[in-house]
């Protein structure tokens, strides 16, 4: 939600900045803005994505070694051009770009209104950049603009990973971070600052990730680093492993098109180093020392939100099943605010692609509060959620841009596959043998997905007959049931055609009532065990006159005569299904947002990362 970028050094700082907010686009496309600082500060910002910014800003001058860029996703305030970023105090002494949310920001404003201080936007930002300028002018000079800095954060409640340009103080950036992330790049005799390292990434490899509570005061060739508190702080420096390919489109039409192509290498690289390579062991380092407690904890509570809750409900069909550990699924917004019941030894295992999550990261301070075990299983390395945990895995699924989420699910099933099978083997719930098979069935996955990927045309011809449907119903059983609920959401976000998922039994219980010739059910029946009845919910479909497109297992002959469209994927596990199955979904509603002329990458009103409640 939102990026942020910054720049100090002595190359000029505009094309610096606006091709990092390119690469943050998907943070949020409200609006974007930029301030350069060269005699003064240039400020230009404007409603809607970069490139509107770009066509303001031609032929103007944005000359200056010093600036900072945002890109929004609204909270306070419509996308417009004033509520755009950055946002500069009333008397012009600081100029402010901010992810997060302030959120006793109407009682500082009140409070700085009644001392005579106006708003020209909705924004919470400019109230913050009001109250550090309030703060710094009532010092009287006896305080510096870092001062001011940290004593208005001492006063807001809230989430921000902020960067701030002072005008007395022209030879600097102040960053600082709560909640939101922020990551500094560190060049020769330069700085970055980004919301995450992909803007940084082109320039350097050295990076500091700021934790919560740090200021950074940061020179072209000098940075310190505080807390709120003034407590000093030695920076860590971290190399970054990601490569510029990995945030390129390398030819494809968009990045979910290119994530979802990358699922073989994607999922090959979540297990790589994991799985021996004579196929004999799972080792999961980052949870070894936490595997006493799985092994015996009474409950597994898994948290998430979205697609990444997807995930958590394909586990607790594992789980249960090959570990036969009882598993709750959590949404983090539910769980955070329900008093929920957590014991000592349950453990948690918190979901999230981009490890920002504020629903999931709340629900994880909660239950680290309550004494139980917290486990993270993350994409994005370095980010808020594998900080706050005890353990975790990293999916190593490489940057994932679309904002609909695609490689980064099946990179998590990978990994929850992986834990219900070591703790099945651990806890002698499956066989010696067993544990080879499943283990052989997974290092199959990448072959079969490229398989399956195979069918892209015929999944381009199938969207074509139905990408005026005005509704789908998606249905699946067991392992399947969580594909369906990914499939729906996969096709609402990015075409905005109405999708349900239903655990396909539930069907006659309400949405039979949709069926009728306009409505296209999309069925995931494989072969396993409620395949028989999977199939009677086929002809209870047909018999209505829905439109059938089936998932199957290749060369199933039954439902080819059922239904009106069948996409085959190759014979695996049941429990391995859904790192198959969901593949056709995802190009199904790749196509048809394709179709319908959607923001595939930018769908409306979304963001990638959201890091607001
Ligand atoms: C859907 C999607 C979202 C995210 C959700 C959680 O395609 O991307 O539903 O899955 O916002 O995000 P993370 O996994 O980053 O916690």
């Amino acid at each position: 939600m939102c990026g942020i970028v910054g720049y100090i050094g002595d190359k000029e700082a505009y094309p610096i900045i606006i091709n990092g907010l390119k690469r943050l686009e998907y943070r949020g496309y409200d609006s974007a803005g930029v301030a350069i600082v060269d005699k003064r500060t240039k400020i230009y910002k404007k409603k809607g994505k970069v490139n509107e910014l770009e066509k303001l800003v031609y032929n103007k001058d944005v000359s200056g070694n010093i600036g900072i860029g945002h890109t929004r996703w609204a909270t306070h305030g419509e996308p417009n051009d004033v509520n755009a970023h950055p946002h500069t105090s009333e008397n012009g002494h600081f100029t402010v770009i901010h992810n997060g949310i302030i959120e006793n920001y109407s009682r500082l404003k009140k409070r700085l209104e009644d001392r005579g201080y106006n708003f020209v936007s909705k924004t919470d930002t400019e109230v913050l950049a009001n109250l550090i300028e309030f703060i710094y002018i009532k010092g009287k000079g006896e305080i510096d603009a870092e001062q001011a800095v940290r004593l208005a954060l001492s006063k807001v409640i809230g989430a921000y990973g902020i960067v701030i340009i002072a005008k007395d103080e022209p030879d600097k950036l102040i960053a600082a971070r709560k909640g939101s992330p922020l990551v500094i790049g560190i060049g020769e005799g330069e700085y970055f600052i980004a919301s995450d390292a992909t803007p940084i990434i082109e320039h350097t490899d050295s990076v500091i990730y700021l934790n919560n509570d740090n200021v950074a005061v940061i020179k072209k060739d000098q940075l310190t680093l505080k807390t709120i508190g003034n407590d000093k702080r030695e920076p860590l420096i971290q190399k970054l492993s990601m490569d510029i390919g990995s945030i390129e489109k390398n030819g494809y039409d968009h990045f979910m098109l290119k994530e979802i192509f990358e699922q073989p290498k994607s999922i090959t690289d979540t297990f790589r180093g994991r799985i021996a390579a004579d196929l004999s062991e799972i080792r999961l380092g980052g949870l070894h020392e936490v595997m006493p407690k799985l092994e015996n904890a009474k409950r597994i509570l898994i948290i998430a939100c979205g697609t990444s809750w997807h995930a958590g409900l394909v586990a607790e069909y594992l789980i249960e099943t090959i570990a036969r550990i009882p598993v709750e699924v959590e949404y983090g917004s539910e769980f955070r605010y329900r008093k929920p019941i957590i014991y000592k030894d349950d453990v948690i295992i918190a979901i999230s692609q981009s490890g920002e999550t504020a629903d999931t990261l709340a629900a994880i301070n909660i239950a680290k509060e309550a004494g139980a075990t917290v486990v993270g299983i993350c994409n994005v390395v370095g980010s808020s959620i594998p900080r706050e945990t005890h353990a975790g895995v990293y999916t190593h699924a490489g940057p994932e841009i679309g904002v609909a989420s695609t490689k980064a699910f099946t990179a998590q099933v990978t990994v929850l596959t992986m834990i219900a099978i070591l703790l099945g083997k651990n806890n002698n719930k499956i066989s010696e043998k067993k544990y080879l098979e499943y283990i052989k069935e997974l290092t199959d996955i990448p072959s079969k997905v490229e398989e399956i990927l195979k069918s892209d045309s015929l999944i381009k011809e199938i969207s074509a007959l139905y990408k005026n449907a005005s509704n789908f119903l998606y249905l699946g059983r067991g392992y399947l049931f969580p594909v369906a609920l990914e499939g729906a959401l996969k096709l609402k976000e990015i075409s905005y055609i109405h999708a349900e998922g239903y655990p396909a039994a539930e069907m006659k219980h309400g949405p039979i009532a949709l069926i009728d010739e306009n409505m296209p059910v999309v069925v995931i029946a494989t072969q396993d065990n409620s395949y028989d009845k999977i199939v009677s919910n086929i002809q209870e479909v047909k018999a209505r006159n829905g439109k059938v497109i089936a998932i199957v297992t290749e060369g199933d002959t039954v439902i080819k005569d059922l239904a009106d469209h069948v996409i085959e994927v190759p014979k695996s596990h049941e429990a391995i299904a859904p790192l198959l199955t969901v593949i056709p979904l995802q190009l199904l509603s790749y196509h048809i947002a394709v179709m319908r002329d959607c923001n595939v990458d930018q769908p409306r009103n979304l963001a990638k990362s959201v890091t607001v409640e």
